[in-house]
């Protein structure tokens, strides 16, 4: 199985979350738009969603399904969404999109986060791939440099800004073995409004989709 068809078999079998008259919230990246294009052939079950960016109420929006407001909708049943890596104990690095705020936020407000990833997202330990840091502008340096003193070497992304008006800093080099401690010491650095890691609040279950098939991680 080719990388896309394992994330297209984990957003088919995330469909299977989704009961009638929800709104749900809905994720960013490749992994989120299989299921996008999955939801869009069960519409008629759900009331709405909530998107993670606007990319993704783009999307949801070509294929007619409602946009609504988190504001409007209170706390969410279902928020489905894919992760750049995961580790068994479900705790994530997202933000490869750079979606990473949003995100969190519909993490947040949902009751379960059912997260779709390929196998190849799995490791034992997070930060290889690079740690996403939203980032105030007038902050790029200060947070720089405080991230420096924590260890790791941070690359601004280069003609990025966030829907959020806002820059990202990935950070290369960490090996993180405390996520949720390592996620609070950047959230409490002044500039930063959110890190790519979602230990705190991780996932609550992880379809992965392997070449024997999609494998349920809880
Ligand atoms: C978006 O900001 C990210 O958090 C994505 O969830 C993550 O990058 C996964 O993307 P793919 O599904 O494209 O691998």
């Amino acid at each position: 199985m080719t990388p896309d068809e394992k994330k297209k078999a984990v957003a088919d079998a995330a469909l299977a979350y989704v009961e009638s008259g929800w709104v749900i919230g809905v994720g960013t990246g490749s992994t989120a738009n299989h299921f996008i294009d999955g939801l869009a052939k069960i519409k008629g079950k759900l009331d709405g969603a909530v998107a993670s960016s606007v990319a993704t109420a783009e999307r949801l929006k070509k294929h007619s399904i409602p946009v609504l407001d988190l504001n409007a909708t209170g706390d969410l049943p279902l928020y489905v969404d894919g992760a750049d890596e995961s580790t068994k104990h479900l705790h994530l690095i997202k933000g490869g999109g750079g979606a990473l705020t949003r995100e969190k936020i519909v993490a947040a407000a949902s009751k379960k986060f059912v997260c779709i990833a390929d196998d190849a997202k799995l490791v034992d330990v997070l930060g290889k791939f690079p740690l996403p840091v939203e980032v105030i502008p007038m902050a790029r340096s200060l947070v720089a440099r405080r991230i420096v003193e924590l260890g790791g070497q941070p690359v601004l992304r280069e003609g990025f800004k966030t829907d959020n008006g806002n820059i990202i800093l990935d950070v290369h080099g960490l090996s993180i073995l405390n996520p949720p401690e390592l996620e609070a010491k950047l959230d409490h650095l002044a500039g930063v409004v959110t890190n790519g890691l979602f230990a705190r609040r991780p996932a609550d279950v992880l379809l992965l989709g392997t070449d024997q098939g999609v494998k349920t991680l809880t």
